[in-house]
């Protein structure tokens, strides 16, 4: 060997090093450890790499819930003008999980992710539309999927982990592009793909399997396939697809076969039970993507679609990310126990229903008076509670009406909104997120509706 390939070898090593190291994520070197779950010898353990765990517990984290909140007091159905899911939810509980849907959902764009903030009652924005169908659809899986998520329960943040779209969704995969015929059906195999774990089983498992509902199982109980039909006849094309979705659903939990499975026969369903909470696991996400996620489709924009014009889906790593249950068991549901049961939906009010575009409370004054009432008192403390945590702005209006003296009509609206700043500000709202707006006459209508002081979101 000359000089020249001598000196060359150890830079070669260093790259070649390199070059590997950037295929395995650093927190996934080894050494790995193993936990024995079932007799010994029978390969009942368990993996595991304690960095990518540890990396996993801080995905995991769960946000701390805004305080508790009378539910006493009006219904949201009554005070706002299109609340269709959570109408019998006090005004207090609403706006509390409102505040909680944003950090869950869209903490960097707040209301107005899901809100036209001019009008909060208004439809348009897509994302509302969706939010109310996800409303729907966590309450169902609540209550009637507990035989999967048991009173652990799932909240928006499960799936969404503080981003508007969850980081695990998966679209229908376009059939081959058969351009080049002489390449026959790969059945899309042999591309490794992150799907399955990065193995060259078909790629995606999901659309037979969660979304349709083509059989999993295989095994045949004989040892060759019959004619009739009575033995088993599913392929080996069938038994790779079916390979694959285990991969997938290995993946997604973070876990080996033999959480699931015994070692002693993979047909089996002696063994450990979660192979049993798996199988309502697949039927609930079928149930989830047909009847929750793809009625919607129309609803979303173009971008947000699949090649195929598909929705979105939800699979095992939607909810799960990577840990055996999500978010490791922490149940967030008892401290929103109207996620766990199921409202009835109520069309929308009608046109004339008072409007409250974007105001979030009204309180109504004695005649001559700027004292809050105590019935105002307590509604004003539960909204502004749960105002402050989201660092919403807000901005209020006092009225007044035409009859009598206008300078003391002015200077009445003008001490109530000064009592209503006030009382927000003892209920925890900073003061730099209060403006005062001048205060305004109402013409005509009902002079107690004139008596009023208005907060609303700011715009
Ligand atoms: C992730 C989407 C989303 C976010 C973010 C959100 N909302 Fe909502 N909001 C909704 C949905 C959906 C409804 C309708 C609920 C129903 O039909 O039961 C609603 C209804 C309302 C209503 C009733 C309006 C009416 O007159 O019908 C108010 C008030 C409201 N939200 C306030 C807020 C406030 C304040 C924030 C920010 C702290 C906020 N929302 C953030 C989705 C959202
Ligand atoms: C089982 C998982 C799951 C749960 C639980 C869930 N979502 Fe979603 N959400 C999805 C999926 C999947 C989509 C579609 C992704 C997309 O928008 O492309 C979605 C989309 C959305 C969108 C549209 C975002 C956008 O920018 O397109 C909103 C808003 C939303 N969800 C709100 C909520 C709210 C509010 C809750 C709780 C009441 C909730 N979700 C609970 C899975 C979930
Ligand atoms: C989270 C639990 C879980 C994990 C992990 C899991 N499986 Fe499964 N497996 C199931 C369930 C549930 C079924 C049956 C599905 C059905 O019938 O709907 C199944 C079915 C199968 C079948 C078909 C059995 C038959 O009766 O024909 C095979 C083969 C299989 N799994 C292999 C694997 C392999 C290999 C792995 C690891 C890569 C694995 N499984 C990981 C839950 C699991
Ligand atoms: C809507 C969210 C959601 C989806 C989607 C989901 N799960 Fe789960 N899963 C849960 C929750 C919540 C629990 C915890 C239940 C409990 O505390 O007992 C759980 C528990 C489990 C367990 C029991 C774990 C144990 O150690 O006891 C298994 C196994 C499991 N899921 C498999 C699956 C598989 C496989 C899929 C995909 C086919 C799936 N899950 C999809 C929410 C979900």
């Amino acid at each position: 060997m000359t000089m020249r390939a001598l000196i060359a070898l150890p830079a070669l090593a260093a790259l070649l090093l390199a070059a590997g190291c950037q295929k395995v994520p650093v927190v996934e070197r080894p050494p790995v450890e193993s936990v024995q779950h079932g007799f010994r010898g029978t390969g009942m353990v368990q993996v595991y790499n304690p960095r990518r765990l540890e990396q996993q517990l801080a995905n995991n984290a769960v946000p701390e819930a805004p305080p508790q909140v009378p539910g006493d007091g009006p219904k949201a159905g009554e005070v706002y003008q299109n609340v269709q899911v959570l109408k019998d939810l006090g005004i207090g509980p609403f706006t509390r999980l409102m505040v909680a849907m944003t950090t869950w959902v869209a903490p960097n764009e707040g209301c107005g992710y899901c809100h036209n903030l001019q009008n909060l009652a208004d439809d348009s924005v897509y994302t509302k539309q969706v939010a109310r169908k996800m409303l729907q659809m966590t309450q169902h899986v609540n209550t009637q999927w507990k035989s999967h998520v048991a009173d652990t329960g799932v909240t928006c943040w499960t799936c969404h982990r503080g981003q508007p779209v969850p980081q695990y969704t998966w679209f229908t995969v376009p059939p081959q592009d058969q351009k080049a015929n002489f390449i026959g059906d790969k059945a899309q195999q042999n591309t490794p793909a992150k799907s399955v774990g990065l193995s060259s089983l078909p790629y995606d498992p999901f659309q037979p399997y969660l979304r349709d509902a083509l059989p999993i199982r295989v095994i045949g109980n004989d040892v060759l396939p019959g004619v009739d039909g009575a033995n088993n006849r599913a392929s080996i094309k069938q038994a790779e697809f079916t390979y694959g979705l285990m991969m997938h659903m290995s993946d997604a939990l973070g876990v080996n076969c033999t959480y699931c499975h015994n070692s002693r026969s993979f047909a089996s369903w002696e063994g450990p039970t979660q192979r049993v909470n798996a199988y309502f696991g697949i039927r609930m996400v079928r149930d989830i993507n047909l009847a929750y996620l793809e009625p919607i489709t129309g609803v979303f924009p173009k971008h947000r679609l699949g090649e195929l014009g598909d929705v979105a889906k939800t699979n095992c790593a939607t909810c799960h990310q990577g840990a055996y249950k999500p978010l490791y068991g922490a149940n967030m549901l008892k401290d929103f126990p109207e996620l766990a049961s199921v409202s009835a939906v109520v069309a929308p009010a009608p046109a004339a229903a008072a409007a409250l575009e974007g105001t979030l409370a009204r309180v109504l004054f004695a005649v001559g008076r700027a004292e809050i009432a105590p019935q105002y008192r307590a509604q004003i403390a539960t909204v502004a509670g749960t105002l402050a945590k989201a660092g919403t702005r807000v901005d209020i209006s006092g009225f007044a009406d035409q009859t009598g003296n206008r300078d003391a009509n002015l200077e009445l609206a003008k001490q109530r909104a000064f009592a209503v700043r006030d009382a927000l500000k003892a209920a925890g709202v900073p003061e730099d997120r209060i403006s005062l707006r001048k205060p305004e006459f109402v013409v005509g209508g009902v002079s107690e509706d004139a008596r009023r002081v208005e907060i609303n979101v700011a715009k």
